[in-house]
């Protein structure tokens, strides 16, 4: 197969002062490399494009580091063998790679995972049998632990964490409330992934309708957002209840100026209701990476998980998609179609 000479790829261009803006990224072209022993030399199909991106964007130390100024955004593809070094992989073959936003990258073979296209499509991967998959995955099972007759809340009910964390909560018995933003969104939830009950998080009276849909308190809240829906589900968290905090997407392009601080109140629920608040990144638990891959991979081939994809035909469209879905912009799991 010939080697193209050049690829695309976006780069972060400055730090975000706040919200994130197009100047923040630049699209460009590049030199390709040719792979050196064990390595591989790959084309994006489908970008995944994630809010874990947005922390990358910032000089402050984190979980990982920072993307350099004038360096290809971080980021996990579902690509195409094109060249192989490596005797595991051959032209043709699909596998996730992290290419970073570029439409081809040299990279090793040893971080690579393949994907049968025969089991399920290859964008999958990125989302419900991905990364935001075992993120819902790991977290239920070892923080949140649902038991039968519980109640387990989750935001961003429609996007691949949320939904997953609904679904696996039914599949224990637990009851499972989704929070969402509008009305689409929060029909989806309710009618087509089975929740029990949705709340908008947009409507004025929010943490009423909220405590009106947990008439029993919550015993798992899965953590996906912070700010005013922690606001709201704090008073409603029962004794004993479990909190695995996945991510604050509220407060990535920082702490909203009206945002009341709620670490006072916090602490005094954590003490007087003996409430387990746990942080995780879905790293720590890769050790369960089959387990997840033959549980819910069996689930959602028999049709028992359902999933929503919302992609994006293009890369230069991905920081426009980017900065929509931080606002709530994309409805399922976010992708960019690369080729
Ligand atoms: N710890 C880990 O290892 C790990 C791994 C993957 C993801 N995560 C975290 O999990 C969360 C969900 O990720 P995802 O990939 O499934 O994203 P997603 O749901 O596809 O997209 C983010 C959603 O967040 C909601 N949102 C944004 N701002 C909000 C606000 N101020 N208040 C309430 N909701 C808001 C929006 O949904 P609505 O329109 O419905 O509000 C938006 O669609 C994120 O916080 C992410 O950082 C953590």
């Amino acid at each position: 197969m010939s080697i193209p000479s050049s690829c695309h790829q976006v780069v972060l261009a400055a730090r975000p002062q706040g919200a994130v803006r197009e100047t923040d990224f630049r699209v460009e072209s590049a030199p390709v490399r040719e792979p050196a022993d064990g390595e591989v030399l790959v084309q994006a199909r489908y970008l995944s494009l994630d809010p874990y991106m947005r922390g990358r964007m910032d000089e402050r130390k984190s979980y990982a580091p920072p993307v350099a100024i004038g360096q290809p955004m971080e980021g996990e593809s579902a690509a195409q063998v094109l060249v192989s070094r490596h005797p595991a992989y051959a032209p043709g073959d699909i596998v996730l790679a992290r290419t970073g936003w570029r439409s081809h990258a040299t990279v090793a073979a040893s971080g690579l995972r393949k994907l049968d296209p025969a089991l399920a499509p290859i964008s999958t991967g990125l989302g419900v049998l991905g990364m935001p998959g075992f993120t819902a995955y790991s977290g239920m099972r070892f923080i949140g632990q649902p038991k039968s007759g519980d109640t387990v809340v989750v935001a961003a009910a429609s996007g691949p964490v949320g939904s997953l964390v609904g679904q696996l909560a039914q599949m224990q018995g637990a009851r499972a409330v989704g929070i969402a933003g509008g009305v689409e969104k929060c029909a989806y939830v309710r009618d087509e992934l089975g929740f029990d009950a949705v709340i908008d998080h947009r409507a004025a009276d929010f943490p009423a309708r909220l405590a009106a849909a947990c008439p029993d308190g919550v015993d798992v809240y899965f953590e996906n957002v912070g700010g005013a829906v922690w606001q709201a589900v704090l008073p409603l968290l029962n004794k004993y209840a479990r909190v695995p905090v996945c991510g604050l997407i509220a407060q990535y392009d920082g702490v909203p100026a009206g945002d009341r601080n709620l670490l006072p109140a916090t602490m005094r629920e954590i003490l007087s209701r003996s409430l387990t608040l746990r942080g995780f990144i879905n790293t720590e638990f890769a050790a369960h990476y089959p387990d997840f891959l033959r549980e819910v991979g069996g689930a959602v081939a028999g049709g028992r998980i359902r999933y929503r994809e919302d992609i994006v035909d293009g890369l230069q469209n991905a920081p426009r998609a980017f900065m929509d879905m931080l606002k709530g912009g994309n409805f399922g799991k976010l992708l960019v179609r690369v080729s």
